[in-house]
């Protein structure tokens, strides 16, 4: 409910005002990675985005750099203007604010939901105590082109991690009381599609069918709303033709009038503006009427909404009713977040100094990193690795060093504050002197003399981790790729490395799916280890060494070849598909010279202990409920954490379906020897699709079920019948 207090305000607020509460601008006094207190030099002036607020001419900043500035601002809404508004601070907290948490994709690794809770919850804990009320997070974007960087933001490929990781970041962040001073406003972006930008390029025209839009892109917002979730971000792509911030139908038909969302809506970064450059409105004052009524609520950062909107009133184009309304929207969310009350709430330049990295959360960071990371091989049981009696070489350009550890996305964490793979691995050891670490290339470029010592070192070895990838730069906004591969330079250091001969394992640094042969050719060992934060080189070494055995599975198909994207394993079947295994035949659907699957599917990930299925029951019973058990047994002389899968494809419908769709999954521990009995329930609405009329249909007929290690493994099948 609307406080009675914000319709009074409203009654008093000119238009100016009114707009301004539906402004928002980038931090002039901004965050940056080292925080500094003093105001910046260049730029916007600080001094005027203070008068701003003095003026009521903000809503609030973004991105701002720390409680003390927040002072200075909230100081200049609540004491210096007119009606004492108090301002909102927003940051963009993707993957922590201090501590730095593995990032979003990493995290989807774990399959474990509430560990995203946790980090989130954790992230909010440290950003509220700096004095920011409302975070740019969760990205909820489905990605399905690995070339798009910013799937590093999301949780990967599949619809179902999608929605269970979306709900949890959300209720993460927000907690339960949103006057909490330690959690913050949460927001689901961007809505909606931008992961499906045509060719995987960022900011890219997306044309889908509604039905894929509602029944792959749209059910991690509506996982995220049904968390809570009171703000949205306006994405920045067009949508079939109309700009997703200037689609009345996406914006106020399906969010408001479908899914009854009550919070507000605000633009990406200058979305408003560009849809001059979208050829979609002819100016500024176009497309401010445009993405105001299409509902767009808050305009960032263009300064558009503030400048035009109170002339559109008065000129009849835009009623001020709406106008009054988003206002009323906005208001009552700094209301349920305690600003009125308070507007200094979060804002602690104390709590914020205590809170930061504190020991619970750097373990909270070990834990999730370690959990991020996947073995994809692991030939001969080379790992784990012996923790002394072996000399090692490190090598590659991840092997030590600072900046590629934290990933992209981070506005507040300090590089310098985390753990690198070769401080990580001398903890580790015994003998701190069976390291040597050679870089051996640069990330993109080759060093001069570099594989030369690289060889040097590795051949005084017993083994060689090899630590290549790519750089934190290389995913994230803007980021897109043409070739998913570890960079050439890199892939001549590991051919020269592996010319020894020596036992190999490679550790992976990168923030997508990489198509991988050449680049890890003769590793007897592979590691995920994506971009895992504050505490990377720990985490790692913890699953190198086996103080922790691997328990992560990829959130997105790691395909044969770039020229493969966009794939993902729950692709349609096509009339010709070519048969499993690695066979080609002529006429069917494969790419010349590569069978059309994944070299490491979604879903894949092994452990210390050796696992197998068995055992599959299905029980349909009435229709209403099917049971499905299978028994999963660790053969393996080590303990594993397994993830048993159950996937489904519907064999025949109205609406061509998935070759596999997961439907659930479970985590078990299991000690040598040891197996243990998965039960998984489907209902009649997981069965559900979009049919021909968009809307969700459940059709009867035969189903093929799995419960798998991936989603192209075998694992055990079985059949049931819907009627
Ligand atoms: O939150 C982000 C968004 O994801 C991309 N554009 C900039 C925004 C604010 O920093």
């Amino acid at each position: 409910p609307v406080p009675a207090f914000v319709d009074q305000l409203i009654g008093r607020m000119t238009l100016e005002e009114k707009a301004g509460q539906l402004s928002l601008m980038a931090a002039a006094w901004g965050g940056s990675k080292a925080i500094s207190l003093n105001p910046p030099s260049g730029g916007p002036s600080f001094e005027g985005q203070v008068e701003e607020a003095r003026l009521g001419q903000l809503t609030g900043v973004f991105n701002g750099n720390s409680a003390r500035m927040a002072r200075i601002m909230q100081t200049a809404a609540v004491t210096g203007s007119r009606l004492k508004i108090p301002l909102i601070f927003a940051a963009d907290i993707i993957h922590g604010h201090r501590t730095i948490f593995p990032v979003p994709l990493a995290e989807a690794a774990s399959f474990e939901p509430e560990l995203a809770r946790r980090t989130a919850e954790m992230a909010a804990f440290e950003a509220a105590g700096a004095g920011i009320d409302w975070n740019f997070a969760p990205m909820v974007d489905i990605a399905r082109d690995q070339r798009w960087g910013r799937g590093v933001e999301g949780a990967g490929e599949d619809v179902l991690l999608g929605n269970l990781f979306a709900a949890a970041r959300v209720k993460g962040f927000q907690g339960t009381d949103f006057r909490s001073t330690e959690h913050m406003l949460a927001t689901a972006k961007h809505f909606a599609a931008y992961g499906a930008a045509e060719a995987g390029l960022d900011y890219n025209t997306v044309d889908i069918s509604e039905r894929t839009l509602r029944e792959v892109y749209l059910p991690p917002f509506k996982a995220a709303l049904d968390a809570n979730a009171l703000s949205v971000m306006a994405a920045f792509n067009e949508l079939s033709g109309i700009p997703a911030t200037g689609d009345e139908w996406l914006m106020t038909g399906l969010l408001r009038g479908e899914w009854k969302f009550k919070g507000f809506v605000v633009s990406d970064y200058t979305g408003d503006e560009e849809l001059i450059a979208h050829g979609f409105a002819k100016d500024a004052r176009e497309a401010t009427k445009l993405a105001f009524l299409a509902g767009v609520d808050m305009s960032m950062q263009s300064g558009f909404y503030r400048k035009h909107l109170p002339s559109l009133v008065r000129a009849g184009e835009v009623p001020e009713e709406r106008v009054n309304q988003s206002v009323r929207r906005v208001l009552a969310i700094k209301a349920m977040l305690g600003l009125f009350d308070d507007p200094f709430r979060r804002i602690d330049e104390k709590r914020e100094a205590a809170r930061s990295m504190m020991p619970r959360a750097r373990a909270l960071a070990r834990e999730a990193g370690r959990k991020s990371i996947v073995l994809l091989k692991n030939d001969g049981g080379l790992l784990p690795l012996p923790r002394s009696g072996k000399r090692i070489a490190l090598i590659g350009p991840f092997a030590s060093g600072p900046q590629n550890l934290n990933g992209p996305w981070v506005v507040y964490g300090d590089d310098a504050k985390s753990v690198d793979l070769a401080t990580g691995m001398r903890a580790a050891l015994r003998d701190k002197g069976s390291l040597v670490v050679a870089a051996g290339s640069g990330v993109e470029e080759a060093i001069p003399g570099g594989i030369d010592a690289a060889v040097a070192a590795a051949r005084q070895a017993d083994l060689v981790v090899l630590a290549i990838g790519e750089s934190f730069n290389m995913s994230g906004e803007a980021q897109s790729r043409t070739e998913i591969v570890v960079p050439a330079p890199q892939q001549a250091l590991v051919k020269a490395v592996a010319a020894l001969g020596k036992p190999m394992v490679v550790v992976l640094k990168n923030g997508r799916a990489l198509a991988l042969d050449d680049a890890v050719n003769g590793a007897q060992s592979i590691l995920v280890t994506w971009f895992l934060g504050t505490e990377t080189g720990h985490a790692i070494a913890d699953v190198l060494f086996g103080a922790y055995g691997p328990s992560g599975r990829l959130p997105v198909s790691f395909p044969r070849a770039s020229g493969q994207q966009p794939y993902h394993y729950a692709h349609k079947p096509t009339g010709r598909p070519n048969p499993p295994g690695d066979k080609l035949e002529e006429y069917k659907a494969h790419f010349r010279g590569i069978t059309n699957s994944a070299l490491y599917p979604f879903g894949h990930g092994l452990t210390y202990g050796q696992m197998e299925y068995g055992g599959l029951t299905v029980n349909a019973g009435s229709g209403e409920e099917i049971i499905i058990t299978a028994t999963v047994s660790n053969r393996g002389s080590r303990a594993g954490e397994e993830v048993a899968q159950l996937y489904i494809r519907d064999r025949a419908a109205s609406i061509t379906r998935p070759v596999r769709e997961l439907k659930a999954f479970r985590k078990l521990a299991l000690a040598p020897g040891q197996s243990e009995q998965v039960r998984f329930v489907l209902r009649r609405a997981d069965l559900a699709f979009i049919g021909r009329n968009n809307r969700p249909v459940v059709e009867p007929g035969e189903f093929d079920v799995w419960v798998a290690p991936s989603a192209e493994a075998a694992g055990v099948t079985g059949r049931f019948v819907l009627s």
